[in-house]
């Protein structure tokens, strides 16, 4: 597990970049934080870092955004829907053992379904300062201290 601060939504984005130069198909990672904490801008962050050139936005229509880039990028969203029952039947499943990655935000709201290997990452609010965050990384071990590394030397 490791802590790190942002100062800026920019700083998060890289943050979302650094994390993605160690990403491989199959991974999944768990998004947890309130409205505007930035979980979504640490998807673009984690979108660029994989090459993909469309927008970036919360799923709203649909539940789940596919992305086209080096790797595919499955994005959910799981705010307004928190139904098991609704996620299994769309096959989310399918999504997390497949051959992309997949990005949930809200995933408290999904905690059963999500795999005990997903990364985990946790961003909230600093009370005291408009754009700062304090983010919480939970994975594997080299890519929590490669992380800190890259993420110093920015
Ligand atoms: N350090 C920071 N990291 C991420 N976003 C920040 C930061 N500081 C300010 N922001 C702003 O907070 C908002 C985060 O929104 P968003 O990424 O959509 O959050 P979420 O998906 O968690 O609801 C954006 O308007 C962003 O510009
Ligand atoms: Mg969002």
């Amino acid at each position: 597990m490791i802590d790190l601060t942002s100062s800026s939504a920019a700083e998060t984005e890289r943050l979302g970049e650094i994390i993605a130069s160690q990403l491989n198909r199959g991974d999944v990672l768990a998004f947890v934080g309130d409205l505007a904490a930035g979980k979504t801008t640490m998807i673009r962050g984690i979108c660029r870092g994989l090459n993909i050139q469309q927008q970036i936005e919360s799923p709203t229509y649909t539940l789940v955004n596919e992305y086209v880039g080096k790797i595919p990028v499955y994005h959910m969203d799981c705010y307004r829907e928190n139904r098991l029952e609704e996620w299994l039947e769309l096959g989310i499943n399918d999504y997390f053992f497949g051959e992309g990655i997949t990005l949930v935000e809200w995933a408290d709201t999904i905690a059963e379904l999500i795999p005990d290997t997903a990364i985990r990452i946790w961003l909230n609010h600093n009370l005291s300062t408009e754009n700062t965050r304090q983010i919480r990384i939970e994975a594997l071990e080299t890519i929590e201290k490669r992380t800190i590394d890259l993420f110093k030397i920015q």
